[in-house]
């Protein structure tokens, strides 16, 4: 998989995706991710990016024509599956989301910044608006930034153990059970004697009641009844 990440800020990026399962993610080549800083692509001793908007109002808007640049050279050089734009106003990132894109080839992801892109930016070439939640962020990048993990983790190979993205919660629209290591007792909180019996039918059917007990309690929206 190759993502192509587009922002006035590409160094918000670079430290979160460039340590621990991400890192490993690329060294084994897994996945490619690039980074476009949009000042290279902008006009001017100024290289500006941004301007205000037409009508009057606070907040810098982010020109069409360096974007246009950026994305017009990378849809040259090969064909994305999807052009994300991360919003407030997109669709809410969720699990099922996150399957879909892991089966993707090819993605580019735009980073608003300010007061967002001009509309026509969105209109010429987004495929996918995606919000990382209810809430406002001062730009994209942590956005993308969560979505790249979500989605980079599910890739066959990330993870060391090949099924445990499988019992992560919402995974089965279920959140995940309690986990426990050792020691077995510690200043006498004791871990449940079911997890030390061996039996794993058993520890199977424990973890599935524990994971509808939490998902009852505190995501009862998450069930279908
Ligand atoms: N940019 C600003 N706020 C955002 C959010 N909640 N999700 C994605 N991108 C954003």
């Amino acid at each position: 998989m190759r993502i192509d990440i587009i922002s006035v800020v590409p160094d918000l990026l670079k430290s979160p995706l460039q340590q621990s399962i991400m890192k490993r993610a690329q060294d084994k080549g897994l996945v490619q991710i690039h980074f476009h800083d949009l000042r290279e692509y902008a006009k001017g001793n100024y290289r500006q990016v941004d301007d205000t908007q037409y009508g009057g109002g606070a907040g810098m808007v982010l020109m069409i024509e360096p974007i246009d640049k950026c994305i017009s050279k990378l849809l040259l050089e090969r064909n994305y599956d999807e052009i994300i734009y991360m919003t407030p106003d997109g669709e809410t990132l969720n699990q099922k989301t996150c399957n879909t894109l892991s089966l993707k080839e090819n993605i580019i992801i735009l980073c608003g910044h300010y007061k967002g892109v001009d509309q026509r930016v969105r209109d010429m070439f987004i495929t996918r608006e995606i919000s990382i939640g209810d809430y406002v962020l001062s730009g994209g990048e942590l956005g993308a930034c969560v979505l790249v993990d979500a989605v980079v983790r599910l890739l066959p190979g990330v993870l060391n153990d090949e099924t445990s993205a499988l019992y992560d919660s919402f995974q089965d629209d279920l959140l995940a059970p309690p986990v426990y290591t050792r020691p077995e007792e510690y200043k006498s909180l004791k871990v449940p004697e079911i997890l030390l019996s061996g039996n794993f039918a058993k520890i199977d059917e424990w973890r599935h009641e524990m994971s509808y007990k939490r998902t009852k309690e505190r995501r009862p929206d998450l069930l279908n009844e």
